[in-house]
């Protein structure tokens, strides 16, 4: 029925042969002992420490599933999981197990090559990881590296196991220390990915000079990139590899590769802003720890977690940095329906300080006491403005925000009849402000002076109903209706978590490959769903529109998306514009009101 592109070539029909052909039972015989128990069979589970047998094999469904960690699914996902695969490589190995011919790949030479210079990079970062840790541990010009270490508590045998390096300074072995030692093949590579810095005239020199460096592992430990520490005081505090064909920072979390087990294992990770908090927790024995490098926390870097853990615990200074970053991360444990907690240090400490004074125990204790992140964020609101009527108006305007990143109807609920009892605000009326769709109940406002709202849709009629229709449909288009605004349009209405979903899906594949029934699968059942499945089923004259000039219909919508653009900025502006005559800012008030001229005149003539 799918009027949509054709994904995949023979590797759909490669999957379901080996899906007919494994089985699960067999395979999952090798590492567990397991009973038949009437309809299924059952064992202890591989995937956390446990003592009374929970993990279930179902031979009929060919699944299996753990009652204690919730670990699920298929042959392909016991493979991944189990060794550590990702799916081509589960797929290669259950296909070679079961006589299941592949689909030749296709690759062009471009591609080939540009795969064998990619691992010529990870070999090459190995080497230097070697070359550097062994000049840490060895050399006598690494004294004071050395020193530097054991003065912060990070013991020799933390600095093995995560295989710390030095690169000496310039006084002592020149610029080209690094270089000096590489092929000429290896030194391009190594400009490529950042271990050498590139001058005029095939002039370079090392990145790394009297600098303590951290391997960065991906999840199969390869070296990707380094940070790199200076020694005591200095400006910069950290040079760190720049991005690379082999490291994208916001989709590592330092420490992940080497903690990874014990993180599965516990079903938690704590994360730290950075990589010495991170070392001084692992030298005192707490190793769940993971810290994005330098950068804020993003959903790329939460999924990664995902699959290992049951909640995150964010570890953070109990400074006003701490506070904004632990705020900032709420939207994407919503949007990825995970669980994260807060546990705040008092002022003037981080994790590495905390844990030096008051030892593993006095952090486990701060541990468990942490509470939930979006419980923690409304104190942090609350604390800010107060319960004031005024303060609770600005309030409501902050949570905005994070009641639209809710991934379901269900949480959003649940978000607002929380909210609505902590600031004694009846949930209905909360829920008309913040949830979309429920402004159409009658009742007298909020309250009395009640702030300008900015323009939320509610439901889904006419216009914005035919726009997500056309976003569903034309995944191909997706990226140029996001540059036209099309998720501002969307905030708030019931199309606003399905171009969320879009855009986690585009990002994973390539648009063009993208078929609409994926999207369908991925959306948890309520509304949104539904919608996707009424825009999928329905036979619309649009589709007629399209196939006689989809480019007219796009030309159309991203029109459209630029004129409601322009509309909510004019709103927002008018709403900023009572905010400066309240405040009487004068000036201010000059600057919006020319603005809003300008935005106003953009609509007329539009
Ligand atoms: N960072 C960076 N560049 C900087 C400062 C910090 O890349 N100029 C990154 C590093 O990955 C660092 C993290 O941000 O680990 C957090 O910064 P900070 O807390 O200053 O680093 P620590 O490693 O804790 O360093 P230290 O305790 O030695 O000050
Ligand atoms: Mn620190």
């Amino acid at each position: 029925m799918s009027h949509t592109m054709r994904t995949n070539d023979g590797w759909e029909e490669a999957k379901n042969l080996v899906k007919e052909r494994a089985d699960l039972v067999e395979i999952v015989r090798e590492h567990v002992d397991l009973k038949r128990s009437g309809f299924r069979y059952l064992g202890s589970c591989p995937f956390h420490q446990e003592k009374t047998p929970s993990f279930t094999v179902h031979p009929d469904q060919q699944f299996y599933h753990c009652f204690g960690c919730k670990a699920s699914g298929d042959v392909f996902s016991f493979m991944m999981e189990y060794h550590q695969m990702d799916f081509r490589e589960a797929l290669k190995h259950l296909a070679q197990r079961y006589q299941v011919e592949l689909p030749e790949k296709k690759r062009s030479a471009a591609e080939i090559e540009q795969e064998r210079r990619r691992q010529q990079m990870f070999g090459l970062n190995s080497k230097a990881t070697d070359f550097y840790h062994d000049y840490l541990l060895n050399h006598q010009d690494a004294a004071g590296a050395r020193a530097y270490l054991a003065g912060r508590g990070i013991p020799l045998q933390t600095q093995k196991g995560y295989l710390l390096g030095y690169a000496p300074a310039v006084e002592r072995a020149g610029w080209n220390f690094l270089g000096s030692r590489l092929s000429e093949d290896e030194r391009s590579l190594a400009i490529e990915i950042g271990l050498l810095v590139s001058k005029e005239k095939n002039r370079n020199y090392d990145r790394f000079r009297d600098r303590i460096l951290f391997p960065i592992y991906d999840s199969r430990g390869r070296v990707c990139g380094f940070g790199g520490r200076i020694v005591g005081e200095g400006e910069p505090k950290y040079l760190n590899s720049p991005e690379s064909p082999i490291y994208n920072k916001s989709r590592m979390l330092f420490g992940l590769y080497q903690q990874r087990e014990s993180i599965r294992r516990r079903r938690r990770a704590v994360l730290v802003e950075g990589n010495f908090d991170l070392l001084a927790l692992v030298a005192k024995g707490v190793d769940l720890a993971v810290a994005p490098l330098g950068t804020a926390l993003t959903r790329e870097q939460l999924r990664l977690l995902k699959p290992l853990v049951d909640d995150v615990v964010l570890l953070f200074d109990g400074d006003e940095a701490g506070l904004k970053a632990a705020e900032r991360s709420v939207p994407l444990f919503l949007a990825e329906q995970m669980s994260g907690r807060v546990a705040l240090l008092p002022e003037g400490h981080d994790p590495d300080t905390y844990i030096n004074e008051f030892g593993a125990a006095g952090l486990t204790k701060a541990l468990d006491a942490a509470g939930p992140l979006p419980e923690f964020v409304l104190q942090q609101f609350i604390d800010r403005h107060g319960l004031t009527l005024d303060g609770k108006f600005r309030i409501i305007e902050e949570l905005r925000p994070l009641v639209g990143a809710a991934a379901s109807p269900v949480q959003r609920d649940t978000m607002v009849r929380h909210f609505g009892a902590v600031l004694g605000i009846d949930t209905d009326r909360l829920a008309a402000e913040l949830v979309p769709g429920n402004e159409a109940r009658p009742g007298p406002p909020v309250e009395a002076q009640h702030p300008p709202k900015t323009s939320r849709q509610s439901g889904l009629d006419g216009a914005l109903r035919s726009i997500v229709g056309f976003m569903v449909k034309n995944p191909n288009h997706f990226e140029r209706l996001l540059d036209y605004g099309i998720d501002a349009v969307l905030a708030g209405t019931a199309g606003e978590m399905i171009c969320l979903q879009l855009k986690s899906l585009v990002r994973e594949k390539k648009a063009t490959t993208l078929d609409p029934e994926e999207l369908f699968s991925e959306l948890p059942p309520g509304e949104e769903r539904a919608l996707v499945a009424s825009i999928l089923t329905e036979v619309s004259l649009d589709d007629d529109a399209q196939d006689n000039g989809p480019d007219t219909m796009l030309e159309d919508v991203l029109q459209w998306l630029n004129r409601q653009n322009l509309k909510l900025r004019s709103e927002e502006l008018m709403r900023r514009i009572r905010e400066a005559e309240e405040e009487q800012n004068g000036t201010l008030l000059k600057e919006l009101l020319q603005e809003k001229m300008k935005v106003d005149g953009d609509l007329k003539n539009g």
